[in-house]
């Protein structure tokens, strides 16, 4: 069966209970010697808290919890789905894809299930995907998730990266339907750009080689993201015959206060449109933005009908604008 449209029917988010403000964080971090702050951290980030998983707790059962209520708020039953897609940078394991996990611990064979590897822009990666195989009769009703334990690849002694991570996830259940609700999707990398922000480590003859902490050249990533965050919207919005004023609510990718404030206002989009939860979990990659949008569904701020555009941006270097009429 074909549909033409995929609609967003449910959202559900979940964070791990540890959660470590600011000011913790600093003394840990003043205990082995590295020298930060809550003013810091705040002033340039946004940043107050972030939430941090048990060792032993790993990305698919972050994943798999945000799906059980993701499916609870659709009024779906896990033998409803048909496809799993879960983006992520830090799955369980090198195989077999943390999808396949989550799809075992709900109770559903059969179905399609994979991973999407596109850092903090692979929830928009894949809720396009999901939205072109709904379209194209390859699945019904789908599970796309971003779930992430960046705590595990944290160097903790950098003090230019391990205050801006945590780990999360969130989920959307979409669904075919005659009514549109993914009205436009684009999708971009540029992998010259790959050295700013990356993991750079690998499994080799039973050993970890190369470098397995998170390396990032902030400026860069910052000065990039602005300008991509830009381009990508109009285009989304160019696809969908819409302008700025018919978005009702935006969610960048969560990273930095700083950044989604310069790309709303670049675009045009009032800062009181933007829905912002970085400060409660930090960066989550590509978690963010789902945790943010069940954030802001639940708290009543996104209505039915309403024009919500999405939009990431990460290492690779990727982007991309997802825009969906809720
Ligand atoms: O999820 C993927 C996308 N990632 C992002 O979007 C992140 C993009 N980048 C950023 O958000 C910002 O660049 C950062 C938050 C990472 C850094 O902010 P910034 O305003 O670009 O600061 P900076 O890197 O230019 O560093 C300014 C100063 C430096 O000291 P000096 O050289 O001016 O003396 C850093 O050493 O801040 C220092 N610094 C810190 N100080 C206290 C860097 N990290 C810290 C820290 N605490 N945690």
């Amino acid at each position: 069966m074909t549909f033409r449209h995929s609609r967003i029917v449910g959202t559900g988010s979940f964070l791990p209970p540890r959660a470590v403000a600011n000011d913790e964080l600093v003394r840990d971090l003043a205990a082995r010697g590295v020298e930060t702050s809550d003013q810091w951290i705040v002033e340039r980030t946004g940043i107050r808290q972030r939430h941090l998983a048990e060792r032993g707790v790993g990305c698919s059962q972050l994943a798999t919890e945000a799906s059980r209520r993701a499916l609870e708020a659709a009024g779906l039953q896990p033998a409803d789905i048909d496809l799993i897609i879960v983006a992520t940078s830090t799955p369980d394991y090198v195989f077999p894809s943390t999808a396949c996990l989550v799809q075992k611990e709900l109770g559903t064979p059969g179905g399609a299930a994979f991973d999407v590897q596109a850092v903090c822009s692979g929830f928009t990666y894949a809720l396009a995907l999901a939205d072109s195989m709904i379209r194209t009769g390859l699945a019904s009703r789908a599970l796309v998730i971003g779930a992430e334990v960046f705590s595990r690849i944290l160097d903790w002694n950098d003090r230019g990266t391990c205050v801006l991570f945590g780990d999360g996830a969130g989920a959307v259940v979409l669904r075919g339907d005659e009514r549109p609700g993914v009205l436009a999707a684009r999708l971009h990398a540029d992998g010259r750009h790959e050295s700013i922000l990356r993991t750079a480590g690998n499994v080799c003859g039973g050993t970890v080689t190369g470098h397995p902490y998170l390396t990032m050249d902030g400026p860069a990533v910052f000065k990039l993201a602005v300008s991509v965050l830009d381009s990508v919207a109009r285009e989304a919005l160019d696809a969908a015959g819409l302008s700025t004023t018919d978005v009702d609510w935006f969610i960048p990718h969560q990273a930095n206060v700083r950044i989604m404030q310069a790309a709303a206002k670049k675009i045009g989009i009032p800062l009181d449109k933007v829905v912002v939860t970085v400060d409660r979990h930090a960066n989550t990659s590509a978690a963010s933005i789902p945790l943010a949008l069940d954030t802001a569904v639940r708290d009543g701020r996104i209505r039915a009908g309403q024009n919500v555009l999405m939009e990431g941006v990460g290492g690779g270097f990727t982007w991309g604008a997802v825009l969906v009429r809720m």
